[in-house]
């Protein structure tokens, strides 16, 4: 039914993974647009109690958006992607029922943006947490600097975002980006228990909780800010050194 994820159900829990394990999990546009599209089925019919998201393998959630896909975009076209896949973002950050990510390993730039858009992050010991876009020339493109302030503050933000340094599980926990840390064999069973915990709780409570929590952050123009900025970027110069030098395997060459 899908080319980059497999949604599997068992019982009130669905597990979404994203299955693209030798690119390290990374998001191109229909990836993101089936993710979407599986979670807006699930919002639809209602059956289940929670969402797993996570990504096949033991060495990636996600590596980041495809930089191989967008490496020749244009402003126009990195507009329509980071306004296209952000509305997916949004779309599982207001998802009536609870979205965990269960974070297997590297989650970095949109594959830490997309942990950020789901409402609990719960992380395996090896996974790594960054956004290291100013390495290739652009800032986030999918609400990156608007929630990893929102959700770990400001000034641990700015450090991460400006350095485009890795945190690990360890430091993650430390600072609140994770909930929970545990080793990668008992990573979805605590998800799953997670969820199954919710089956005594009212849904139609947990529903409003997640709403009223997304007003805090309504009307702040942020996201569009950041659209903006990051279609800018694709006409600059450290765009296309950034990303040449990603797809050579070489070290950008900043002037
Ligand atoms: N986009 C496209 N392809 C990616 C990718 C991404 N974000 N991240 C990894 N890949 C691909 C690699 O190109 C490689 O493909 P190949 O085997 O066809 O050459 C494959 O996934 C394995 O990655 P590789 O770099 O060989 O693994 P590694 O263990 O040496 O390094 C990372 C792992 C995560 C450090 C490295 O892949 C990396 O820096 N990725 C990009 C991270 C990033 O900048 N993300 C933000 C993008 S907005």
């Amino acid at each position: 039914m899908y080319n980059n994820i497999i949604s599997e159900n068992q019982g009130v829990v669905q597990i979404i993974t994203i299955n693209r394990e030798e690119k390290l999990n990374a998001l191109n546009v229909e990836l993101i647009q089936e993710i979407g599209q599986e979670v807006a089925r699930l919002n639809k019919e209602m059956t289940v109690r929670g969402i797993i998201l996570t990504g096949k393998g033991q060495k990636a959630f996600a590596a980041g958006a495809d930089i191989s896909e967008f490496a020749n975009f244009g402003e126009a076209e990195a507009k329509e992607m980071s306004a296209k896949g952000g509305k997916v973002f949004t779309s599982l950050e207001e998802s009536e029922i609870p979205i965990i990510a269960a974070v297997n390993g590297y989650a970095l730039g949109g594959g830490c943006e997309l942990t950020m858009a789901c409402h609990v992050r719960i992380a395996s010991d090896n996974a790594l947490f960054g956004q290291p876009e100013v390495n290739l020339g652009v800032p986030p493109g999918y609400g990156g600097t608007q929630r990893l302030a929102q959700i770990i503050g400001r000034g641990r933000a700015l450090d991460m975002l400006i350095t485009a340094k890795s945190i690990n599980a360890e430091t993650a926990l430390n600072y609140g980006l994770v909930t929970q840390v545990v080793s990668q064999e008992e990573l979805l069973p605590t998800c799953i228990k997670y969820i199954e915990k919710l089956v005594g709780k009212s849904p139609l409570a947990i529903a409003e909780v997640i709403k009223c929590t997304n007003e805090l952050y309504e009307n702040i123009n942020g996201l569009q800010y950041e659209i903006d900025s990051f279609a800018r970027s694709f006409q600059t110069a450290d765009f296309k050194e950034g990303t040449t030098a990603f797809l050579e395997k070489r070290k950008p060459d900043y002037t």
